[in-house]
Parts: structure tokens; C-alpha cells; sequence
């Protein structure tokens, strides 16, 4: 599947500012988000507390090079209570080769779970990609071999240690037919209940799951997987449990989703969100981070509502980890937290649908009136294919900033090539600037300016949402 965002060449302005719009849009954004960033991380309050506090896990996915960043392994650690290896369990990382396993990569990530007394969802053992040439390329008859070779070598070597194993990932085409794939091809449909004995035999208490995407509204591809569990269920095939991937755009959640949840749990399997994320349209407006966050509280609340699902995960903890932009160019901003790892409003939303603030402690300390305590102003000189950016940011709050990290998305098309008076990374998409060494202490009503260099494709948009250190900043 792709999608792909069709660009449209603005006329270029010099100097353009921020409107009085905006300003008051952005405004609303702020008072709506109804956990201020220093209660995010607070004991009680994390979305796993939140989570378990009403019977399920919240999640999410990392990979190995994500455990050197420190700001994401705070928040995985502490925010989430179930975690999946994003590439690292996959067989042309555990298998690149026939009968050579490593589990190196892996294991380091069950390391940094066990380390943070989180579960672990296993992901996968059998799937189309990311799926060594070996492996396609062997002889028929020599799939069904290999296959319970890998599922019994990398089940018995994670043996006790995982919650869930998605055991086979991604079975079908949209139409609702299996996907023509190595496994398919060797050994028809029957290559599923093989894979699911095979993955039991070896862990006897993992729960074990099928996998997939846009099967979380009625339709023919989530059809085909009903068809398929209601006939594993009746041959005695060891199954626990579907995985809805929920790969999500922003306003388009199906209708039909706790309906077709709660078909599955009637069969006798668990359900869960597996690889949760909402993307939207870059640059993400205020209007459209306010459509995921509705989003993200409609998929937490569609899982409490339904008897059987046992918890969601997120795929990739923060906007700049998640594989959105690189596969949907245009889009991105799809997770909970944008690139400096600040709570998006779906944290927010997420939390309160969990139930945030509606215990007896801790309870929710009010946002300053008007929500925002910064105000961003910003000007654009733009040239053909090249602009320059100045932007000022004043701290309206009633107490002294020590460093800041301003927050926002960069439109489309455009490349930071220079900054002055801050550090700018990455140089696309959701960016974070940040003071530096002289810059950084804003008493209040003081102003920091700095600005970028950035080519452009025919978009020479300012960003139009900004915020600091996770809270919503004005731009007028
Ligand atoms: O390891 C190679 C590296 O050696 C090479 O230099 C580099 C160059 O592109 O590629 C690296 O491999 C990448 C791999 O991730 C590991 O980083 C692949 O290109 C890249 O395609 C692969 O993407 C993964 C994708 O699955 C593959 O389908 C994403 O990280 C991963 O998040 C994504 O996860 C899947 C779930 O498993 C199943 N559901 C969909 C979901 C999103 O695509």
C-alpha cells in the first residue's frame, strides 16, 4: 500500500508572519491537553499504571539502536508495560542463514524489558518479509522443514520469556485470499496450524497469535481471518489470541471496529492492538493532532469495551522512530509523542480515556489559564528553490525557562541546511530546536531569537504549530 500526498506549489512571500488564526487555534489546543508534560512521567500517571490499573498493557515497539537514545529509553521504559522488538526477532535477523540463529540483537532488547520489569510480545516467526533469499529460494519441499526448524530453534531460545508470540504475521491479501508467499506456496493454507502446533510444542505457555493489518473493520480481509480462526478453533489448533496491527489514518477509524473485535473474542481468542499509530498529514495541524487524538481515544476506549482484549501497542515510541514517513512520503507525526519525545494531545487523550484524573490521586494540576506560557513569532524570506526562517520565542509563563527544545513540523519539501542561535535535528519532518549554551535561560517575558537556513521544493509555508518543552506555544 501507498500513499502519496500531492504537493502544491505555493506562491512564494517574503516575510510572511503568523496570523491571529492560528494563534487562537493553537490557544484551544492547549487548554484542551489536560496533562501538563511534568505530571507525563509522574508515578500513577504513566500510561502503563493507567493501563493495568483497568486490566490491559499498554506498549510498545524498539529497536536495538534504539536503546543508545536515552530520552526514548526513558519513556519506553517507564510509560509502557509490554514491549516488542521492532525488526530484531524477524528471521533474516534470528535465521540469516540455514540453521545459523542470532539472538544477539534480540536479546539485548528482552534485557532492556526485563531490566524495566516489562512483557514482551514476540514478533514473528513466520512472515512474508523481511524473510531471507534462502528461504524463498528453497525447494518446496524443503519449506515445511525449515519452517519448524526456525519456529522450535527461536521459540525454545525465548522459551518462558515472552507473553505472546505473533507466529505468523500478515497471511493474507486485502480480497480476503492468502498471500502467495513461501509458506502458502509449499504447503497451502495448512501452513498456519503447522506453524501454531510447532510454536507451542516448543513454548507450552506463550500465548500465540496470527498477525495483520487492515483486518480491524468488517471486510473481506478481516472475514478471511475470522474464517480462519473459527476453523483453527474447531480442529483443536493451539491459538490465543489476533493481532489488529491498526495502522491507522487519522479520522478514518473504522466504524465497525469494536463490532468486529468483539466477533473475534466470541470465537475464544484474545484480541489486541498490536502496532498502534495514526498518521496524518505533514505538516500535522493543530485540527489534525486533534483528530488522532480522538483517534487514540477511540482505539483505548474500543478496547476497554471489549471482554477479551487484552491491551494496545504502539508501533515505535515516539514521531521521529516510527516507519511512517518513510513509507507514506508526506505523512507522518503518527505516535503519541512528537520528535523531542513531548506528549502529543493522543497521550493526553489516551491517559484520560484510561481514566486519568478520575481517581483519588494524583490528581491533575490545571495548565496555566490559556493553556500556553510561550509565544512563538516567526518570519520567511524565501527565494526560488532556498528560504531563511526568523523566529522569536517569548516565555509568557510565570517562571524562568533553563533550556528550551522548541518543537515543530517542518512543511513538506523543506530541508534545514543551517541554523543560527540553536540546534535544529533532524533536518526534516518534526524538528527540535534547542538553546544553546547563552540562549537557554528565558526569565519571564524574555525573548530568544534564532532562525534556519532550508531549501524548498514550492512550499515555503512557516510551521504552524509550535510547542515548548511539550507545551503548546501561541504564534502571534
Ligand atoms: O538492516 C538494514 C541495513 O543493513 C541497511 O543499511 C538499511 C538500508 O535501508 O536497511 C536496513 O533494514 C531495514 C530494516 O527495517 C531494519 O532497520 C529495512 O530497510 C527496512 O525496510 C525495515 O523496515 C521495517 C519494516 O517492518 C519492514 O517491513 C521497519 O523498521 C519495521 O518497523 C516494520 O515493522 C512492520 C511490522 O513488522 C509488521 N507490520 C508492519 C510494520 C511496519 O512496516
Amino acid at each position: 500500500m501507498s500513499v502519496r500526498t500531492p504537493r502544491l506549489p505555493r506562491p512564494r512571500h517574503a516575510g510572511r508572519a503568523f496570523g491571529a488564526a492560528a494563534f487562537t487555534a493553537v490557544a484551544a489546543l492547549a487548554a484542551a491537553t489536560l496533562l501538563p508534560t511534568s505530571q507525563a512521567g509522574a508515578a500513577g500517571t504513566t500510561l502503563r499504571s493507567l493501563a493495568e490499573a483497568k486490566g490491559i498493557y499498554f506498549g510498545t515497539a524498539i529497536t536495538q539502536s534504539d536503546l543508545n537514545n536515552s530520552a526514548l529509553t526513558a519513556i519506553a521504559g517507564s510509560q509502557f508495560g509490554m514491549l516488542t522488538p521492532g525488526n530484531e526477532m524477524k528471521w533474516d535477523t534470528t535465521e540469516p542463514s540455514r540453521g545459523s540463529f542470532n539472538f544477539a540483537p534480540a536479546d539485548r532488547i528482552v534485557s532492556f524489558a526485563q531490566a524495566n520489569s516489562m512483557r514482551l510480545r514476540g514478533h514473528t516467526l513466520v512472515w512474508h518479509n523481511q524473510l531471507p533469499s534462502w528461504v524463498s529460494g528453497l525447494p518446496a519441499a524443503q519449506v515445511k522443514a525449515a519452517m519448524e526448524n526456525h519456529i522450535t530453534t527461536e521459540a525454545t531460545h525465548y522459551k518462558g520469556k515472552l507473553y505472546a508470540w505473533d507466529v505468523v504475521n500478515e497471511p493474507f491479501n486485502e480480497d480476503g485470499s492468502f498471500r502467495a508467499d513461501a509458506f502458502y506456496n509449499a504447503m497451502g493454507s495448512g501452513f498456519v496450524a503447522d506453524a501454531l502446533r510447532t510454536a507451542r510444542a516448543a513454548d507450552p505457555n506463550v500465548k500465540l497469535y496470527l498477525n495483520d493489518y487492515n483486518i480491524e473493520g468488517l471486510n473481506p480481509k478481516s472475514d478471511a481471518m475470522y474464517n480462519l480462526v473459527k476453523s483453527l478453533k474447531s480442529q483443536g489448533v493451539p491459538l490465543d489470541g489476533v493481532g489488529f496491527q491498526a495502522h491507522f489514518i487519522a479520522g478514518q477509524l473504522p466504524s465497525t471496529f469494536k463490532a468486529n473485535l468483539q466477533r473475534f473474542t466470541a470465537l475464544g481468542v484474545n484480541v489486541a492492538i498490536t502496532e498502534l499509530d495514526d498518521r496524518v498529514q505533514l505538516p500535522a495541524t493543530t485540527a489534525s493532532l486533534a483528530q488522532q487524538a480522538s483517534d487514540y481515544a477511540g482505539v483505548v476506549n474500543t478496547c476497554l469495551a471489549v471482554t477479551g482484549c487484552v491491551g494496545i501497542t504502539q508501533w515505535g515510541v515516539g514521531d521521529a522512530d516510527s516507519w511512517i514517513p518513510g513509507t507514506f512520503p508526506g505523512y507522518g507525526a503518527a505516535t503519541m509523542y512528537d520528535a523531542n519525545y513531548r506528549p502529543k494531545p493522543a497521550y493526553t487523550s489516551s491517559a484520560t480515556a484510561l481514566g486519568a484524573g478520575t481517581g483519588p490521586s494524583p490528581s491533575p494540576t490545571p495548565t496555566a489559564p490559556g493553556g500556553a506560557s510561550c509565544k512563538v513569532t516567526g518570519a520567511v524570506n524565501a527565494w526560488n528553490t532556498g528560504l531563511t526562517e526568523d523566529l522569536t520565542l517569548t516565555n509568557t509563563g510565570p517562571s524562568t525557562i533553563n533550556g528550551w527544545s522548541l518543537a515543530f513540523t517542518l512543511p513538506a519539501g523543506q530541508t534545514v541546511t543551517g541554523s543560527w542561535n540553536a540546534s535544529l535535528t533532524p533536518t526534516t519532518g518534526q524538528i527540535a530546536a534547542t538553546s544553546l549554551s547563552y540562549n537557554g535561560t528565558l526569565a519571564p517575558g524574555a525573548s530568544a531569537s534564532f532562525g534556519f537556513q532550508a531549501t524548498h521544493t514550492g512550499n515555503t509555508s512557516l510551521p504552524t504549530v509550535f510547542s515548548l518543552n511539550g507545551t503548546p506555544c501561541a504564534t502571534a
